[in-house]
């Protein structure tokens, strides 16, 4: 049916930009899924199937949601073949990264490689699936500032990766009391060193 002039819409030359939403897995372990997410992102299930669930830790109706369809099969060889590297998941604060980290390691779940990438200090852990998710907080506590310092430092286009760091010894030097400037300017210069080599989850 043709549609009125009044209720047309207009086409539009601007791209209007929507928000990013959610992000689905395609999972054989449906019930660890939710359960690892729930742990480390503090995820609620909002509706969940035999085929799968749609959990959410805001008030979108869901964020992080799984199919479970009948025929999936593990990919063993996950980590050579092109696709999704990580999802990544936002702190408002430094204290509240590493009092996650502190929490997370007291059940038994650690991180893979922990990066300083000159614009977030990020722990990177993989999920029962062996999907990434970074925890994140902005080095520059500031969005615009971290981004401007993305385009133009020469810090960054010299080594847009970053450093590693031992995230015990960050968590020591932040219960100690040294402030987050301190510690991201040390763990970007390399004052605290992996203990064993970080797994970047890429192949070698
Ligand atoms: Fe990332």
């Amino acid at each position: 049916m043709k549609q009125s002039k009044e209720t047309m819409v207009a086409p539009t030359e601007t791209t209007i930009r929507p928000t990013l939403h959610h992000v689905t897995f395609k999972t054989t372990r449906l019930h660890e899924m939710i359960d690892w997410y729930s742990k480390v992102v503090g995820v609620d299930v909002n509706f969940r199937f035999p085929g799968g669930a749609f959990t959410s830790n805001d008030r979108a109706n869901h964020r992080i949601a799984f199919l479970a369809a009948p025929g999936l099969n593990d990919d063993a060889e996950k980590v050579g073949h092109a696709g999704l590297h990580h999802t990544a998941f936002e702190y408002e604060s430094f204290d509240d990264l590493m009092s996650s980290y502190a929490r997370l390691k007291g059940l038994g779940i650690e991180p893979d490689v922990c990066f300083n990438h000159g614009v977030t200090t990020s722990l990177y852990y993989a999920d029962p699936d062996g999907n990434l998710v970074e925890l994140q907080v902005d080095d520059f506590a500031d969005w615009d500032r971290s981004s401007e310092w993305m385009r133009a430092a020469r810090q960054f286009a010299a080594d847009p990766i970053g450093v590693f760091f031992d995230a015990d010894l960050v968590l020591a030097a932040h219960e100690d009391g040294v402030p987050f400037d301190q510690t991201r300017e040390h763990s970007y210069a390399g004052k605290y060193p992996p203990k064993s080599t970080p797994n970047l989850h890429l192949p070698q």
